[in-house]
């Protein structure tokens, strides 16, 4: 759980832009810098989303921007302190590839901050992210972390692991589908390494670090929760925490290849391909890179977020 506040009224007199201020993650950042004095730019393409969720706050302006438009990045990061990209894409649709949005986008909002004396740039990029990954997503993750270093000297990448809270995308649909499926499919054996971490202290970690200005001159953070699992653990625990009776089913990850480029021509689909890419490899924080603990937060448990979720359904 996160531990205290880093200094209410620290951010006074100081603009700080989130692009992808509007999601999961985004959102939870502007919150907390708006709560210490920052005036904050929540940036997405639909800021009216989640209106409520962060216009209603003093000090926060949503901002309409496509990061992958350079006039409107140039714009929106003028006269800031700080810029974080917190932008999302999971599934490449026309332009918006990953190449385009993860790695070349992501280089110019770093050089246009840089351009703009922006005194802090960070990345949120994610646990695994290689340059030399067959996967094209993780491939496009790492050469993304590559492009930001490039082009703003000093910029801070945040890996968080996969992340829960009461809104997401990973705990909530195996919170609703372990109690409605007698038999539960996983990926593989079940063997993947999984850290989970709550949203909120992903979020407090960040805010940390702006408000902070950084932590000792380190640029590589990843955060992860209290405890590793694997798929087919973590599958246990939220059943014993829900108190439902479920069978374990090992699926290959080729039936989950096939699923899932089947369920991307869905108009909401329910999990890609990148998904599938990152539940073959190990989502846990390498030793001796620093985190959240490592910020002076303790990353709360998992079953504290099980409850959570299912109390919210
Ligand atoms: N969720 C996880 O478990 C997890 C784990 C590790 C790392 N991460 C990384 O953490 C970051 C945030 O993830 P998240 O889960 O918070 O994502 P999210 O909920 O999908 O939010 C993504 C945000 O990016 C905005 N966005 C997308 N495309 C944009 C564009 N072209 N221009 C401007 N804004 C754009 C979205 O708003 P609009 O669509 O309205 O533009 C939204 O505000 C991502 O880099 C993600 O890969 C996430």
């Amino acid at each position: 759980m996160a531990t205290g506040s880093s200094g209410d009224g620290r951010g006074a007199g100081r603009i700080v832009t989130i692009f992808g201020g509007t999601g999961f993650l985004g959102r939870r950042i502007v919150k907390r810098l708006a709560e210490q004095g920052f005036t904050v730019r929540a940036v997405s393409r639909h800021p009216g989303r989640v209106r409520d969720a962060v216009s209603s706050r003093a000090g926060v302006e949503p901002i309409k921007a496509d990061v992958l438009d350079p006039r409107q990045v140039a714009a929106v990061v003028s006269g800031c302190h700080a810029v974080v990209n917190a932008v999302s894409l999971y599934a490449e649709h026309g332009e918006r590839t990953f190449e385009r949005t993860h790695v070349k986008a992501a280089g110019d909002l770093a050089a246009a901050s840089r351009d703009a004396g922006v005194e802090q740039f960070v990345l949120i990029s994610g646990v695994g992210s290689d340059a030399g990954s067959g996967s094209k997503y993780i491939r496009a993750r790492g050469r993304g972390e590559d492009a930001v270093e490039s082009a703003f000297a000093g910029a801070l990448i945040v890996r968080p692991c996969v992340m829960a809270g009461p809104d997401d995308a990973f705990l909530t649909t195996i919170v609703k589908l372990i109690r409605l499926l007698p038999v539960y499919p996983l990926f593989g054996q079940g063997g993947t390494r999984l850290q989970p971490v709550y949203v909120e202290d992903v979020a407090e970690g960040v805010s940390r670090l702006i408000a902070d200005g950084g932590h000792n001159g380190s640029r590589i953070f990843e955060f992860g929760g209290p405890r590793v699992y694997s798929y087919r653990e973590l599958l246990q625990e939220i059943a014993f925490q829900l108190q439902v009776r479920v069978t374990l089913a090992p699926m290959p990850f080729a039936m989950w290849d096939i699923l899932a480029a089947v369920a991307e021509f869905l108009p909401a689909a329910p999990f890609n391909r990148s998904q599938i890419d990152l539940m073959r490899q190990d989502n846990v924080t390498a030793i001796g890179v620093p985190g959240l603990e490592t910020l002076g937060i303790a990353p709360r448990n998992i079953d504290e977020i099980v409850w959570m979720i299912a109390r919210s359904r």
